[in-house]
């Protein structure tokens, strides 16, 4: 299901414009393959936060093949490096080959396991978190990335609406995508009742949610 008019989107996708040649065919590569990747209203949101905030270290967890990765080394400052996690062997070898086609692998390190776990052992600060990986761990992944994220720094996660399920009451939704539904949820709670942090959550692509780590004062 649809989370926003289907004719809205229609009209604001007519008005995007193409990315470089590169990201283009891995786009519609990804959209073959059913390889997950961020809608274009999505995309176009990131691009435009990332030329605002020009943040120099990116966490990224879900790469995929790589797409969004790419996608926001391209419009964030030269000096920008962006970690990524992923731990589903094919993909990693695709974006690892797209990472070199690209002419990117320095700038890119691309973790190889389960996030959480990788996330438990990542030090440093990041100025921007991506979470775009599995939606009923968002919930787990929190305490992580509120610890790996700088005061000021922003979290976004994709795919909060859970291709509109979200909103529905739980027993509209199929038994087997409960355990998710309660999980966002909470999530979703959790993200704009937390105190360290002011969220607003947008009906965008598959639901974006946009949290700014407050600064201690
Ligand atoms: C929505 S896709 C990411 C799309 C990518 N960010 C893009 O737009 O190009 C989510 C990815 O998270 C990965 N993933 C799911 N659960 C994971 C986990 N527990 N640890 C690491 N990666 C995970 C999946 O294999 C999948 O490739």
């Amino acid at each position: 299901m649809a989370i926003a008019e289907e004719r809205v989107v229609t009209y604001i996708r007519s008005l995007e414009t193409e990315e470089c040649p590169m990201l283009e065919e891995m786009e519609r590569e990804a959209l073959e393959n059913g390889v997950p990747i961020i809608k274009k209203e999505t995309q176009s949101f990131l691009k435009t936060l990332i030329s605002l905030q020009r943040p120099e270290k990116v966490l990224e967890i879900g790469t995929a093949t790589g797409f969004s990765a790419l996608l926001m080394c391209e419009y964030a400052p030269e000096n920008c490096r962006l970690v990524t996690i992923e731990n589903y062997e094919k993909r990693i070898i695709a974006a690892r080959e797209n990472f070199r086609r690209a002419g990117r692998e320095e700038q890119i390190s691309l973790i190889e396991g389960d996030a959480l776990k990788v996330l438990r052992g990542l030090e440093g600060k990041f100025d921007l978190v991506f979470m775009d990986a599995a939606k009923a761990q968002y919930i787990h992944y929190l305490p992580e990335v509120l610890r790996l994220l700088e005061e000021g720094g922003v979290l976004v996660s994709d795919n909060v609406m859970q291709d509109g399920d979200v909103f529905e009451s739980r027993f509209a939704v199929e038994r087997r995508d409960r355990t998710i539904h309660a999980r966002m949820r909470e999530y979703l709670y959790e993200i704009k009742h937390n105190e360290a942090l002011v969220t607003s959550i947008l009906p965008l692509g598959d639901g974006v949610a946009v949290s700014v780590k407050r600064k201690e004062s």
